[in-house]
């Protein structure tokens, strides 16, 4: 257990973000000193989704400068830092790598212990980035690779409670774009289309919704997106009606089963605290559902701001200070892996069995 504060440079390559930040953890709170982020859109846009191989090589050429900026950013220089730490799964391979190894070159080269990072658990903990939120609390993470529910109980202390068997929602946010022919980054293109739309004027499903339990889907989503895309001609008024009809069964679902996860551990703590976390909890319409959901249920809501929620080094580098300060470093022999889920032992009982994934955002 180290005394004091803690200082980390966080690295995150996972999939088509490339960042770096340092962050100080001091008295169990964190004080992000310097972050940046470079998005790989542009490069992948021609493709309509996320190639490996331009990742790694985007994650390559831009690792230098971006290490370097949040360096001189953060002003502590590296002997003010206590280590480094970089994302070493779950995501493509390929970018994991380029990240990891960065980390372990400095690691090597400035004597600083290296913390091999779980991008989820980065995601858990990136709302202690802005809020003191106390432990343990009811996490929904979900973004463009996963979504489940987990119950966070303290760093490394992680038991998944639910999840979808599919699809994740980040990923029918995605592909809704891609089928209403929406440019940009799927999420935020959703969103926006959805503001002129009415929510009422598609019917789409709401898988599981009924069914007990907290194990979600969205690809049957996916495929009445599709046949509604299909059905008439797309005008802009119907792009941003199937827009909003979409996001409204999204947030439906998880607004249902967020209440129900709630009910579910209201008694396990006395903190009653539910936060959201991962790309898509960067969506102001299901927030403000999950929000409602939490002051009906009597919990406390918190969601981490905008930059906080889609991929980023702070969340990596906050996660790597907490590690680090409970003394759980790693060897430079660390590998790099494209699966790595957050809870092992729910899901060596209970594997997801969707499947097929291939990594964050696939
Ligand atoms: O956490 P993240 O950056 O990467 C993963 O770890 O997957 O999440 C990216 C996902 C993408 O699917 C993106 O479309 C979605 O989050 N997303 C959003 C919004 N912003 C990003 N989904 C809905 N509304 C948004 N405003
Ligand atoms: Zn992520």
């Amino acid at each position: 257990m180290m005394q004091g504060a803690v200082t980390v440079l966080g690295i995150e390559t996972s999939c088509d973000e490339t960042a770096a930040a340092v962050v100080r953890l001091e008295n169990g709170r964190a004080e992000v000193l310097s972050e940046h982020v470079a998005s790989q859109t542009e490069e992948h846009a021609l493709y309509g989704g996320v190639v490996p191989e331009i990742a790694a090589r985007a994650h390559v050429e831009r690792l230098d400068s971006l290490v370097r900026m949040a360096m001189d950013d953060a002003g502590v220089g590296w002997s003010g830092l206590s280590g480094v730490a970089a994302t070493a799964g779950p995501g493509l391979i390929g970018g994991v790598m380029a990240g990891l190894s960065t980390a372990k070159a400095i690691s090597l080269a400035r004597g600083l212990p290296l913390i091999a990072v779980n991008h989820l658990e980065g995601h858990a903990l990136s709302p202690r980035l802005g809020d003191a939120v106390p432990f343990p609390y009811l996490l929904l993470l979900v973004s463009g690779g996963h979504c489940q529910f987990v119950w966070v109980e303290d760093v490394g202390r992680y038991q998944r409670l639910g999840s979808t068997i599919d699809d994740a929602a980040g990923e029918a946010f995605d592909k809704t774009a891609k089928l209403l022919g929406l440019p940009g980054q799927g999420g935020p293109a959703v969103e926006r289309e959805a503001l002129s739309g009415h929510a009422s004027e598609v019917d789409l499903p709401r898988p599981l919704l009924d069914r007990p339990g907290l194990d979600m889907s969205f690809s049957g989503l996916k495929t009445a997106v599709r046949r509604a895309a299909e059905e008439r001609p797309l005008t802009a008024q119907r792009r941003a009606d199937i827009s909003a009809s979409f996001q409204n069964a999204v947030s439906d679902i998880l607004a249902k089963k967020s209440a129900r996860a709630m009910e579910l551990v209201a008694d396990r703590s006395e903190h009653h605290t539910f936060v959201v976390a991962g790309g898509v909890a960067a969506n102001s319409a299901l927030r403000a559902r999950l929000e409602a959901e939490a002051r009906r249920t009597g919990f406390h809501f918190f969601a981490p701001p905008l930059r906080w929620c889609t991929d980023n080094g702070a969340m990596i580098a906050l996660a790597g200070a907490e590690r680090l300060r409970l003394g759980l470093i790693d060897g430079l022999d660390t590998p790099a892996r494209a699966r790595w889920p957050l809870d092992e032992a729910s899901a060596t009982a209970a594997p997801i069995y969707g499947g097929g994934k291939k990594g964050a955002k696939a």
